[in-house]
């Protein structure tokens, strides 16, 4: 029996999310400054959703044709990059910025709403990094629970909206749960938000599934909207050592956007995403290499009848019963490091998929923790 969690069995399952019914108790702040860096020698890295399969060997080929060219600024590459993106997506140049990561571009929004102290609403149980930074900034955040499906509860987003909100951040699929809502439900989302309010659509991790595009919020740049669509060379390129990422919205926010950004992007970056970009057997390859890896997670997860999420991510969310610590130190003493506790899910871990070899390491472990506890 499959224990992928549905509503019903999340709740008859996790006795304390059973008791707090669907709308969960406010949750405590999470501390996320940013993934965890998780780097000790030697051991497998299965912490900070990255993707060992990467960099293509296009990309690895213009990185080494690039470096004697490294004394040159890139100017002329961050537009060859924009085009080539633009070009792609059905959308102007000057719809798509391009960012030291996606970070930047979410950053840089963040800042924009933050320097006029609007309001921001997201979720709790999320990638931090726009909350935290409005909340550095001095922005009032409202930050709620997850639904009962451990996905964005978009109507009580909607609900919590209030005239002062100007900035509303949705992670689909979202990290740590890996769910993720159907693109139709976003784009209606985006459409009716009122129009003062700049949504965001992180896509960091859309890309990994070949059914992509009928789940991007995309379609509502084009049509005209106040929405942000952030995308990154992190995940599916496998470069996230590289730093480049892109965002894409109407050519006035994006101009609004351009004018706070912080960094300048490095030539060897934007020519290995430039490779990576036009690489589709890469792309290709690094999806079937993805799957391969959630399918042995997926099934050591149902032999050891641990709950999980079905992800549509790099990772994949499970319930490991015990107090997070348990594992995560059980894993740690085998050479495997996986992600951070994620609050309110407090026995809840994510393990990010690394290489076949990885996972099928990852699952040996798993078994001999669970079976002698
Ligand atoms: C949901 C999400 N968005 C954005 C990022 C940032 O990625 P990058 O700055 O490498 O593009 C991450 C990183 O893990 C993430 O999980």
């Amino acid at each position: 029996m499959s224990a992928t969690i549905t509503r019903r069995s999340l709740l008859r399952a996790t006795p304390a999310l059973a008791a707090a019914g669907v709308a969960l108790a406010p949750l405590p702040r999470l501390a996320v400054a940013a993934e965890p860096a998780a780097a000790t020698t030697g051991s497998i890295r299965l912490a900070a959703n990255e993707n060992p399969n990467g960099p293509s060997e296009t990309a690895r080929e213009a990185i080494r044709a690039t470096l004697p060219e490294a004394w040159k600024y890139p100017y002329a590459e961050e537009m060859e990059l924009r085009k080539l993106i633009a070009a792609r997506e059905g959308v102007s140049p000057q719809h798509v910025m391009i960012g030291d990561g996606s970070t930047e571009v979410l950053r840089v929004a963040a800042l924009a709403n933050g320097l006029e102290h609007g309001e921001v609403v997201t979720t709790a149980c999320t990638f931090a990094m726009v909350r935290e930074y409005s909340e550095a900034l001095g922005a009032p955040v409202q930050a709620l629970p997850l639904d009962a499906d451990m996905r964005f509860d978009l109507a009580a987003i909607r609900a919590r909206m209030t005239p002062a909100t100007r900035l509303v951040y949705l992670c689909n699929p979202n990290n740590p749960t890996g769910t993720r809502l159907p693109g139709a439900s976003v784009r209606d989302f985006v459409a009716s938000a009122p129009k003062e309010v700049l949504v965001i659509v992180d896509e960091a991790y859309l890309d990994l599934h070949e059914d992509f595009l009928d789940h991007t919020a995309l379609p509502r740049v084009i049509a005209g909207d106040n929405v942000l669509v952030t995308r990154t060379f992190s995940k599916l390129h496998g470069m996230a050592g590289l730093r480049i990422g892109y965002g894409l919205a109407r050519p006035d926010i994006i101009k609004r956007l351009e004018r706070l950004r912080i960094s300048m992007l490095s030539l060897v970056g934007l020519r290995a995403a430039l490779a990576s970009y036009q690489d589709l057997n890469f792309q290709a390859y690094s999806r079937k290499a993805l799957r391969e890896a959630r399918t042995i997670t997926d099934a050591v997860l149902d032999e050891l009848k641990l709950r999980h999420t079905d992800s549509q991510a790099n990772f994949v969310f499970f319930d490991t019963g015990r107090p997070f610590a348990e594992f995560s130190q059980a894993m740690q003493k085998r050479g495997i490091q996986i992600g951070r506790p994620f609050p309110p899910y407090t026995t809840w871990a994510r393990v990010s998929m690394g290489t076949v070899e990885n996972m099928r390491a990852f699952a040996a472990a798993a078994r001999e923790h669970f079976r002698a506890s």
